[in-house]
């Protein structure tokens, strides 16, 4: 089959995004808003989404932002504490202000201080979440320092997530941006409900984009990028078809002078190039008639939503221009792979 030159499909949704907020939030929501239907927001602002009230006002603060010609729902996600309170969660639930709860290990990854110190702390909240149906969506990386950086979702699969799907069988779980075949492995082979979401720059780039002539801070993000068998098992995961695997694309800005840094954050910043990216990698691995699939009909299947009625067109093109996006006066770095991006959203 050769390569068409235009793919329609429903519109997709974003099961993992990071919007920020204040001047980062008005400066990204667009990117997001045109492309996406749907996202699922990250709750690790500074100070973290830990309750009903702090997320339906957060929620509040997007809608206000989004421009007035785009339909788009933010879906919002409680950031989980050792002593975050089950009744506010399933309270939160049932007013349709949560749709999930996401777990970072404490000190994991950006913003991840006030995260979970040992699951059992939070076995009550587990309970709960269990019998309403509510996901829970994990950052898969154990935070033990004698544990290899690359290492570290592999470990966590073993030393936690595994024993988790035991304990909780009914329990809706997002192995959320899957980096290691590993990660493909459980989630292929787990019982019960759990997917995965699997981002643009994980099935582009492997850790050698990092160091490719000198350190490339705008490469780094957390999970790390991995060796080249694992690209390639995200790669036939996406592009396979199965019902677990569904696109998030973990686009998480930070402004230039933050990532070329000292100390650089974790995080790339994908939002306007995204859809292009996984276009690309469809096209490439030419699997195009499965591109809606896990784009726009994998994810609202896991969530129990309706896919979307809308649909978008994608096309081929020279190379689709990544300018950096401007914030208050300084700038964010925008994803794109090493050589030509030949697709765009028209
Ligand atoms: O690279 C990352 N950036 N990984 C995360 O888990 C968090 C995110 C962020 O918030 O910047
Ligand atoms: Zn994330």
């Amino acid at each position: 089959m050769n390569t068409p030159s235009s793919l329609t499909l429903r519109r997709p949704d974003d099961w993992h995004v990071h919007l920020r907020d204040g001047a980062m939030l008005a400066a990204v929501i667009a990117a997001t808003a045109r492309d996406f239907s749907r996202a699922i927001v990250m709750p690790n602002l500074k100070p973290p989404v830990t309750t009903a009230a702090l997320a339906a006002a957060y929620r509040e603060r997007i809608r206000a932002l989004v421009p007035s010609d785009c339909d788009f729902t933010p879906l919002m996600t409680c950031y989980l504490t050792d002593t975050v309170d089950p009744a506010d969660l399933r309270a939160g639930h049932a007013d349709g202000v949560f749709t999930a709860a996401k777990l970072y290990p404490a000190g994991a990854t950006t913003n991840s201080e006030a995260g979970v110190t040992e699951l059992a702390r939070i076995a009550r909240v587990l309970e709960t979440m269990e019998a309403i149906g509510m996901p829970l969506l994990v950052h898969g990386e154990v935070v033990d320092g004698a544990v290899d950086v690359f290492d570290r979702e592999a470990v966590f699969i073993e030393r936690v997530l595994a024993p988790l799907r035991g304990r909780h069988p009914a329990l809706k779980i997002v192995l959320e941006h899957v980096t290691t075949r590993e990660g493909v492995a459980f989630v292929r082979e787990a019982a019960g409900p759990v997917g995965a979401t699997i981002t643009p720059h994980h099935l582009l780039i492997n850790r050698n984009a990092m160091f490719a002539g000198g350190i490339r801070p705008h490469m780094y993000c957390l999970p790390v990028a991995k060796r080249e068998i694992h690209r390639l098992a995200l790669r036939e995961a996406a592009c396979s078809g199965d019902p677990r695997f569904f696109l998030g694309t973990d686009s998480a800005p930070h402004l230039r002078s933050l990532k070329e840094h000292d100390c650089g954050c974790a995080g790339v910043f994908n939002a306007p190039s995204a859809l292009a990216c996984y276009a690309q990698v469809f096209a490439e691995e030419r699997a195009l008639d499965r591109l809606e699939a896990f784009a726009s009909l994998n994810g609202p299947a896991f969530y129990g939503l309706p896919p979307n009625e809308r649909r978008v067109t994608l096309e081929c093109c020279e190379d689709f221009a990544t300018p950096d996006l401007p914030v208050d006066g300084e700038a964010v770095r925008v994803f794109r792979p090493a050589g030509a991006l030949r697709w765009r959203v028209t």
